[in-house]
């Protein structure tokens, strides 16, 4: 063989390899970044300030109760799979958690159902009762979900299923369960009817995520709040849901805490390991939406938060923008943050997201009144519709248990900025 020729073979190897090592590296970066769960860091979640962007104004209290014998609290509405609004027969739906008035205001959670309501203008709401027959749901007691009006005119419904029926104590378990049935509207509003079996469709794994058995610490654990979403950019369904990281004893690693300068003066109080909450998810196996595969989470709080609550994901402009919602007791020791709705910024489903406002807070109560209102929950990526909680007259405290005033916010890119305020409950359907 000519030497020409032998080193025209070398370089076309050397250039082969080279062209097969550069897939395997793209398909091994792929492959790590579908495993990729993003880190709210304790280095992030500091610094909360109450500004006028952030802070909702006090409520008035002088607010009508939307149903005067049930305390209402965490509240969403009936979307499509797009997750635009839907609309019933010229009716607006809204599904929320409800209990009765006569039942003490923290014993609402053990007795929780979930009801319906309707509204043509999205102001005044009517209840319609619970949105099943309470024999027949799982739990004993349901707690936050979503709702989507399939192709067919089928509500595809997600919940928590809490405890177990008939138990004699409540227990903090957690499943998450799906039923499906229909809904029609007349002149006396929606009708909800036809149920299918309610089945449970997701229970944690005890490896991404944290099972009853495994949980420790002060705060009860999660795997609750599912969460529908169809990812606009692959056409593939998924739940969100809130949970905890699982396995026996949680490590905080170096990355939960924060760079390299900021580990060198921060110092981790012991038990923040049991503050380890995640966004969690799973990816739809059929179009019956009835199989679901649990996913490394989107994003974790080890050692920063317990719980990272009602998960919701915003498209806009190609961009992604997670929230969830947090109180100021789930927060790991040595970090202080408030009551608050908490957002992230990424280009993906799955990506690196990095908290709105640099620590993730969009939107708080006013300092003279930290607990007033609780459950934000995005409208069409600006109305933001809560419940009014725990509020003060003249100093005395006094329970809302009905729909907060709707705030409006602006986001740009990964800012937030609240805008506006409308009347208790509105939601604007214009959009
Ligand atoms: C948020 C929340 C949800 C849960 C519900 C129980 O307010 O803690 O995570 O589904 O309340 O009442």
């Amino acid at each position: 063989m000519k030497k020409g020729e032998t080193y025209k073979k070398i370089f076309v190897l050397i250039v082969s390899l080279g062209i097969v090592l550069t897939i395997f590296l793209i398909l091994s970066h792929n492959a790590i970044n579908l495993e990729h769960t993003s880190i709210w860091s304790r280095q992030q979640a500091q610094g909360f300030k109450f500004t006028k962007e952030n802070t909702a104004p006090n409520i008035n209290p002088n607010f009508k109760l939307v149903v005067p014998n049930l305390w209402v609290w965490d509240t969403w509405t009936l979307l499509k799979r797009n997750g635009s609004l839907a609309v019933v027969d010229g009716y607006k739906v809204i599904f929320a958690l409800t209990a009765p008035r006569n039942v003490d205001w923290n014993k609402r959670h053990d007795v929780a159902v979930i009801s319906y309501f309707c509204s043509k203008n999205g102001k005044d709401w009517m209840y319609k009762g619970p949105a099943y027959n309470i024999e027949d749901a799982l739990g004993s007691r349901q707690w936050a979900g979503s709702a989507m009006l399939d192709e067919n005119g089928r509500v595809q419904f997600f919940y928590t299923a809490t405890g177990r029926k008939g138990e004699a104590v409540r227990t903090f378990e957690q499943r998450l369960v799906k039923t499906t049935f229909s809904i029609n509207g007349d002149k006396n509003g929606v009708h909800i009817s036809n149920w299918s079996k309610h089945q449970v469709i997701l229970e944690p794994d005890g490896v991404y995520y944290q099972t009853m058995q495994q949980a420790k610490g002060p705060i009860i654990y999660s795997f609750r709040d599912p969460y529908f979403f169809e990812d606009p950019k692959t056409g593939k369904d998924y739940l969100l849901f809130e949970g905890n990281k699982g396995g026996k004893n949680v490590k905080i690693k170096p990355e939960n805490i924060g760079d390299k300068l900021f580990l060198k003066n921060h110092t981790v109080p012991q038990g923040a390991e049991n503050f380890n909450g995640n966004i969690g998810i799973a990816v739809a196996e059929n179009k019956d939406l009835t199989k679901f595969k649990l996913l490394p989470p989107l994003l974790e709080a080890v050692g920063v938060n317990q719980q990272l609550e009602r998960p919701e994901v915003v498209v806009k402009e190609n961009k992604y923008y997670l929230f969830i919602i947090s109180h100021r007791f789930t927060y790991a020791p040595g970090l202080n943050g408030p009551d608050g709705l908490y957002g992230f910024l990424g280009n993906s489903l799955r990506s690196n997201y990095k908290p709105l406002n640099k620590n993730g807070l969009v939107i708080t109560n006013p300092a003279n009144d930290p607990y007033q209102t609780y459950s934000w929950y995005l409208v069409s990526g600006h109305d933001v519709i809560s419940f009014i909680n725990e509020y003060h007259v003249n100093g005395q405290l006094r329970y809302g248990g009905t729909f907060a005033p709707t705030l409006q916010i602006s986001l740009n890119g990964d800012k937030s900025k609240i805008m506006e305020e409308f009347g208790e409950g509105v939601i604007n359907y214009s959009y």
